[in-house]
């Protein structure tokens, strides 16, 4: 099947009638379809595919009949003929009304690439996996890249059990409902089996001018909990003096956060609120923001942060309000070896080499020790993490192009 079929064809699940975005959180309805679609893609191909305590899925192309998938890297270690594979892929889930191309691009060029591959009649050194990573958004439990995080083992069984969806549903019901053993949650044994992962994703700014590009690095990112806390009150009787509101706290903590930001050439926001009692005519009791904060490196992230905090503390000295800052996840900067990034950049005749300010799995598995690379296709306007997240069917196309010349240049 062509690219543009297998893209028309993945790109109709879940698309809201109306807005045309994607709300794939890990588990959903939406996302299982989009999993399995990725799973009869691999059937139909006569691929295998492994999946791991979390459902993370790798599907195998091995054309040494009776290889089969590859063995461990322990395994390889200790004289088996078979190697660690090659793993490209990225995410089918998504935030809540986001894109088509963040995430599901790089699952269907990998599915695309090796359409290619075998049809040329290439024959790899070693097995090439396509991956399709679990929840890589975190938009269903607060943890972005919670399943390369689980299957690290940077986050433990214990503290992934403890998260829950909006709705109060904990991890290991969401797992149970989709067929997973919760008790079974922990490190993955798949990763043992990824010599390499090349991730291709859309460009999330407009940082790329050329239709594809490759990752230099990927911009240290934290997830905050600021709780505001104050005393719920009438709106029509409460002298405005009178008042302990948290709202008011929180507001001039956005106005800090993006002032600080700017400041620090780096990026802060607000994007997820919660209201306690959340009624037109009452005082708010309560108020707990998310915020997001990324910075071009870890001193600057963390400097960043306190002086948001700074601001917020003293403000909520003046409303009689308390202030708790709970880090929920922070990922340090991540720099790609530089020897994988040069070799695609050859085999890509010199194309652009940029850092990103999004997260990514293909962070997390390098974290882990990986050797891992990215290849970024161009996206005009620079939108996403929302409907209006576009890329060109020609970049699209170059990036299956590039994809596929990385694979075979790593695979010969
Ligand atoms: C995920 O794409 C993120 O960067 O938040
Ligand atoms: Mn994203
Ligand atoms: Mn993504
Ligand atoms: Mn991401």
């Amino acid at each position: 099947m062509s690219f543009e079929s297998l893209w028309a064809d993945q790109s109709a699940i879940g698309r809201h009638p109306e807005t045309g975005g994607y709300t794939r959180g890990g588990w959903t309805p939406t996302e299982r379809e989009a999993t399995h679609w990725f799973l009869n893609q691999c059937a139909a191909r006569g691929l295998p595919v492994e999946s791991d305590s979390i459902g993370n899925l790798i599907a195998w192309w091995d054309p040494e009949d009776g290889r089969g998938a590859p063995s461990t890297r322990s395994d390889a270690s200790s004289g088996s003929s078979a190697t660690p594979g090659i793993v490209t892929g990225s995410h089918l889930d998504s935030v809540i009304d986001g894109g088509a191309f963040d995430g599901p691009l790089g699952v269907v060029s990998a599915l695309a690439a090796v359409d290619r591959l075998r049809a040329e009649g290439f024959t790899p050194s070693v097995p090439i996996g396509i991956g399709a990573f679990v929840e890589e958004e975190g938009s269903r439990f607060g943890m972005p890249c919670l399943g390369s995080r689980i299957a690290t083992g940077v986050l433990s069984a214990e503290k992934a059990l403890a998260l829950k969806d909006r709705a109060g549903i904990g991890l290991g019901e969401a797992l149970e409902k989709a067929g997973i053993d919760p008790e079974r949650v922990g490190p993955s044994p798949l990763l043992q089996k990824m010599g390499t992962f090349v991730e291709l994703h859309v460009e999330q700014g407009r940082g790329l001018t050329a239709p594809v590009g490759v990752a230099s690095s990927i911009w240290p990112h934290g997830r905050f909990r600021f709780t505001f806390t104050g005393e719920a009150n009438h709106a029509g009787t409460t002298l405005m003096e009178d008042r302990h509101d948290p709202m008011l706290t929180y507001a001039m903590t956005a106005l800090a956060a993006n002032k600080q930001a700017r400041l620090a050439g780096a990026r802060a926001t607000f994007g997820r609120l919660s209201v306690e009692p959340n009624g037109t005519n009452a005082v708010p009791s309560q108020v707990t923001a998310w915020l997001d904060a990324r910075a071009a490196t870890d001193d600057v992230l963390q400097l960043l942060l306190a002086a948001i905090t700074k601001q917020a503390t003293e403000r909520a000295e003046r409303d009689g309000t308390t202030l708790e800052v709970t880090p929920e996840s922070v990922s340090p900067i991540v720099d790609f070896p530089a020897g994988l990034r040069n070799r695609l950049v050859n085999v890509l005749d010199g194309a652009p080499v940029l850092p990103t300010g999004a997260g990514h799995d293909a962070g997390v598995f390098s974290a882990a020790g990986i050797p891992t690379a990215m290849l970024f296709v161009r996206n005009p306007t620079g939108i996403s993490h929302s409907p209006a997240e576009y890329a060109e069917m020609d970049d699209c196309l170059a990036g299956v192009d590039a994809l596929t010349a990385v694979l075979q240049d790593l695979a010969q």
